[in-house]
């Protein structure tokens, strides 16, 4: 059976709770409950909207692997992959996944934030050699001076050149989603120089509609899985 994508996107924290003060305490908890010691580590160095952001997003991460492989949440341990520093319970950057008892479970995962907003993708049970990369753009954010010069190919500048206003920074940002999900897939990042990846048309990479994403309209989004 050929391995499903699931794609959940969860709500801007920072908009759910009533009182502030009291919903930073309660996702510190949860938190403090949920999370590995390298996740907590990295989130001390965050100041707050960050902080809380990250938090969110590597707690609704955790719950959502939970549920896909019918695990509890605090059986789970972090395992994040970084082409550079390695593999292991002490990394808590890079590619996400997590361990069972000791051994890697069978999902692949990937997480995006934007707007507030966390996107998460996984797929049960991959192939062998699956990858998945998932990525979410906000429009309002790709105004700026030298955007297509540093992050376009020839190739897409050119069919962006016709447009303008809103219709050129929604289409910045739809190729920036789908060059950070390929670049996610790989595991390479922004290492890689995003201007010498065209994406106007590569194989394994669409678009994600607010359909499929349970995103705002205004958010673009894509997904990279091969
Ligand atoms: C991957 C990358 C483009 C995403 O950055 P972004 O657009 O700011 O952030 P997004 O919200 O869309 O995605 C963040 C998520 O991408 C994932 N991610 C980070 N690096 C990744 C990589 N190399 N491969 C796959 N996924 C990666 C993580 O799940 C991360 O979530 P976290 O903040 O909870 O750790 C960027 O982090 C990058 O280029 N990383 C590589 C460079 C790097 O990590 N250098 C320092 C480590 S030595």
């Amino acid at each position: 059976m050929a391995s499903q994508l699931v794609v959940r996107a969860c709500p801007p924290f920072r908009v759910r709770g009533q009182d502030s003060t009291e919903a930073v305490a309660g996702l510190e908890r949860s938190a403090r409950r949920l999370l590995d010691g390298a996740e907590l580590e990295r989130a001390r160095g965050m100041v707050q909207p960050a902080r809380s952001d990250f938090l969110a997003g590597r707690i609704a991460q955790r719950l959502f692997a939970a549920e896909l492989l019918g695990v509890r949440a605090e059986d789970l341990a972090a395992s994040y992959t970084c082409p550079q520093c390695g593999s292991g319970a002490a990394i808590s950057h890079g590619t996400p996944g997590y361990t069972r008892a000791g051994a890697p479970v069978p999902l692949l995962l990937s997480l995006s934030r934007a707007a507030g907003w966390t996107l998460l993708a996984a797929v049960l049970q991959p192939a062998p050699k699956q990858r998945l990369g998932v990525d979410a753009e906000d429009p309002q954010l790709m105004e700026f001076d030298g955007f297509d010069a540093v992050a376009l190919t020839p190739a897409e500048r050119q069919a962006l050149a016709p447009l303008t206003g809103s219709a050129l920074l929604r289409e910045r940002a739809r190729l920036w989603a789908r060059k950070e999900a390929f670049l996610k897939m790989t595991g390479e990042g922004l290492r890689r120089a995003p201007q010498t990846l065209d994406v106007l048309d590569r194989h394994g990479v669409r678009d994600l509609g607010p359909a499929e994403s349970g995103l705002p309209g205004h958010l673009a989004a894509a997904v990279a899985f091969g």
